[in-house]
């Protein structure tokens, strides 16, 4: 069968597809895999929010919404943001879609044609250049480079904007180095979209998962919602990556082709769902709070534990559940070095260029598991690399 060609230019995602093979290691060879590899907390979804999507099918919400999303849901979304951050939006500046990956779709599909250019991370989330491909734009990645703690350098940003820049996509915390931009990095950013007319998507899906630091959005310095467009959604800060439940806020245009889009797609978000969100955006938030302390534990564990790992060298980020320790004091390229730690240690992480060209030198672990599993898997590496050190890659 001979697909449209539009097909080659769609990427993928290849934490799944590690997923897919240590599984088959595990059942074919009896191996005992740890996974480090999936963007997953593996916390249960609060019980509490659980029990609202239930009473919420019992109670019949099991038909199709407005493509947006039930009105008291936006609204939910619209006050949490406001108690949050500060910023006040309406419920038609609301989109709420099967995960925020739909989103991420959407706006880029919408936005960014041939003709135009997208700058976006690099290492990033694999998504964003499979669909600004998809979209006909012109990728243009930007690196993130270790001696700035891996956040966008503005200086090179600047350097990157032209013309034809239609688009800029951040993500804090980053996924996969986990570095948090600052307060002073959004201002100068902001400035560089409003001098140079360009729209900013930010990715904050993993914005509730920060240690010892505050949170800084770029939406709140675009008090007119002129140009910037936060896509955000339940899955890391709830454990609840099955629900696939996510939104974004948005000028109402925007929003507007966002519900355009979903039509088309989805026609809406599941009902029962986005009446659990209401539970867990204004219920209680003990759940987040205590999977966040466990998170920063594993965190000191991990980034503790890679650093005694021959060759290894991890900084400390201060958000998300991933370590990005540089290998390239082991001489290994970053894939074989995965492939390795995958098939004979029985370690599944992910190879640097799984998030771009970039990543090579990198490992992304992630730490949802339990130190215990954690600990395990240091070991096996701190006793095997020393054996494995090659000459360095000139
Ligand atoms: C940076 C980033 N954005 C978005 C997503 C997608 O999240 P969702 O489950 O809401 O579609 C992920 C998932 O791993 C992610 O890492």
């Amino acid at each position: 069968m001979k697909f449209a060609e539009r097909m080659s230019r769609l990427g993928t995602e290849s934490a799944f597809e590690t997923l897919a093979r240590a599984q088959k290691l595990e059942r074919e060879k009896g191996m005992e895999v740890i996974h480090l590899q999936i963007g997953e907390p593996d916390f249960d979804t609060p019980r509490n929010i659980s029990d609202a999507a239930i009473k919420a099918i019992n109670e019949g919400y099991t038909h199709y919404t407005t493509p947006a999303g039930f009105l008291e849901s936006r609204e939910a979304i619209a006050e949490y943001y406001f108690r949050m951050r500060g910023i006040r939006y309406d419920p038609d500046e609301v989109v709420i879609t099967p995960g925020s990956k739909e989103i991420m779709y959407s706006l880029i599909m919408m936005l960014a044609e041939e003709g135009d250019e997208v700058i976006y991370p690099d290492p990033g989330y694999p998504i964003y250049k499979s669909v600004i491909e998809f979209s006909g734009a012109t990728k243009v990645p930007i690196p993130l480079r270790e001696e700035n703690e891996f956040r966008l350098d503005v200086k090179e940003l600047k350097a990157l904007i032209t013309p034809k820049t239609k688009l800029l996509i951040i993500n804090s915390p980053q996924n996969p180095t986990s570095s948090i931009l600052t307060r002073e990095d959004m201002e100068e950013i902001y400035r560089l979209a409003c001098d140079h007319d360009f729209l900013i998507m930010t990715d904050e899906i993993y914005s509730r998962i920060i240690y010892d630091t505050e949170y800084s959005s770029v939406a709140q310095l675009d008090e007119k919602k002129e140009r910037v467009m936060v896509l955000d959604g339940m899955s890391k800060v709830y454990a609840m990556c099955g629900w696939r439940l996510g939104w974004g806020l948005m000028p109402k245009k925007v929003a507007e082709g966002v519900v355009r889009m979903q039509t088309n797609i989805t026609s809406c978000a599941t009902s029962f769902i986005q009446r659990a969100l209401n539970e867990a955006l204004l219920g209680p938030q003990d759940a987040p709070t205590k999977m966040v302390a466990e998170f920063k534990k594993r965190r000191d564990f991990i980034v503790d534990g890679m650093n005694q790992i021959e060759g290894f060298n991890c900084l400390k980020p201060n958000g998300a559940f991933y370590v990005w320790p540089n290998i390239t004091a082991t001489g290994w390229d970053s894939r074989d070095l995965a492939e390795y730690l995958l098939t004979e240690l029985g370690v599944a992480g992910l190879s640097g260029t799984a998030f771009g060209d970039y990543g090579q030198g990198y490992l992304r672990f992630s730490y949802s598991n339990s130190i215990e599993n954690i600990g395990k898997a240091i070991d096996r590496m701190k006793k095997a690399m020393p054996a494995l050190i090659k000459e360095p890659v000139k």
